[in-house]
């Protein structure tokens, strides 16, 4: 069986499609900016290349008829060209999609020229945009194993969280299976989580009370300064600000897995040794 290629296989998503497709007896390539530090599974091949320089995913993508395309910082335009001249056929694009943004937004542009090059490039396209995921509460992880507490801004935002494991079943089925081209699947999890209670779950999980300590959008500032980018900064407090979706949930999880999605207290729970 030709391999699928995995890009973002390091990262969140895509490690869970490796293991995904390992899981299901596929042959799985992954792609990473640095081979020597990646880990992956026994048996999956492991190839370098970036998106900022597309010609150095040539090596990658010999023999390969399936991709799965996170999108990030990158030349989109080109690496879709670069895909479909090396013979790909199917492709499961993660990525993030705000229509309510223009074009050059600065953290839309990028996304949505991979977007449209995609779309533009012949190739059977199925698209992942997600809600907001489970796995960014990892950022608590450090201040839980060490003071058993989290201090973050807004703890009425109310998102419905989803599981890694979730968005990455759907791409695996796209993967696989033909029905999936032309769609676009914006997963979510199976019910709203404010962030005081997803404090309260992780705690749960680890048997241990975790406090909340809520933080002003001043204190927030002050503490995420150096962990991101100012500019991100003011978006996440912009965002906040307004007090999240309000816990939309999505059909598109258990319409193409046929089952619910994982609740955050199973994710707590698969993750409880990071936190603990
Ligand atoms: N986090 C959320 O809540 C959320 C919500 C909706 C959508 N999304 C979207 O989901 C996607 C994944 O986001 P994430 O934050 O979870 O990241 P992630 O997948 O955990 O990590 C990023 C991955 O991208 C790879 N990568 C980074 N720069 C690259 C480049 N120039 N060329 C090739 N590969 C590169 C990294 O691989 P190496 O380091 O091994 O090279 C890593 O595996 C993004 O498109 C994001 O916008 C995220």
């Amino acid at each position: 069986m030709d391999p699928v290629l995995v890009t973002g296989a390091t990262g969140t998503v895509g490690g869970s499609v490796v293991r995904q497709l390992v899981a299901a007896g596929v042959r799985v390539r992954a792609l990473t900016r640095d081979p020597a530090s990646a880990r992956l599974p026994a048996g999956v091949e492991v190839v370098g290349g970036t998106f900022t320089e597309p010609s150095s995913l040539v090596p990658a993508l010999r023999g390969v008829r399936r991709v799965h395309l996170v999108s990030m910082a990158g030349d989109g335009p080109q690496v879709a060209e670069t895909l479909a001249r090396a013979g790909v056929e199917r492709v499961t694009h993660l990525g993030h999609d705000d229509p309510s943004k223009v074009d050059d937004d600065p953290f839309e542009s990028w996304h949505r020229q991979f977007r449209k090059a995609i779309e533009a490039s012949g190739m059977e396209w199925t698209h992942l945009f997600p809600g907001e995921f489970m796995a960014n509460t990892r950022e608590w992880a450090a201040s839980v194993r060490e003071e058993g507490v989290v201090r973050a801004p807004f703890g009425d935002w109310t998102t419905a969280l989803v599981h890694e494991d979730d968005i990455a079943a759907i791409a695996v089925r796209a993967l696989l299976e033909d029905g999936h081209a032309g769609r676009t699947y914006r997963p979510t999890g199976p019910e709203p989580v404010a962030r005081r209670d997803a404090v309260r779950l992780i705690g749960e999980a680890l048997g241990r009370p975790v406090r909340f300590e809520e933080l002003t959008p001043d204190q927030a500032r002050e503490h995420w300064r150096g962990v991101y980018p100012p500019e991100v900064v003011e978006w996440f407090l912009e965002i906040g600000g307004q007090g999240g979706d309000l816990g939309w949930v999505s059909p598109d999880v258990e319409r193409v897995l046929g089952r619910p999605g994982l609740t955050f207290a199973r994710w707590a729970r698969d993750h409880a040794a990071e936190f603990a």
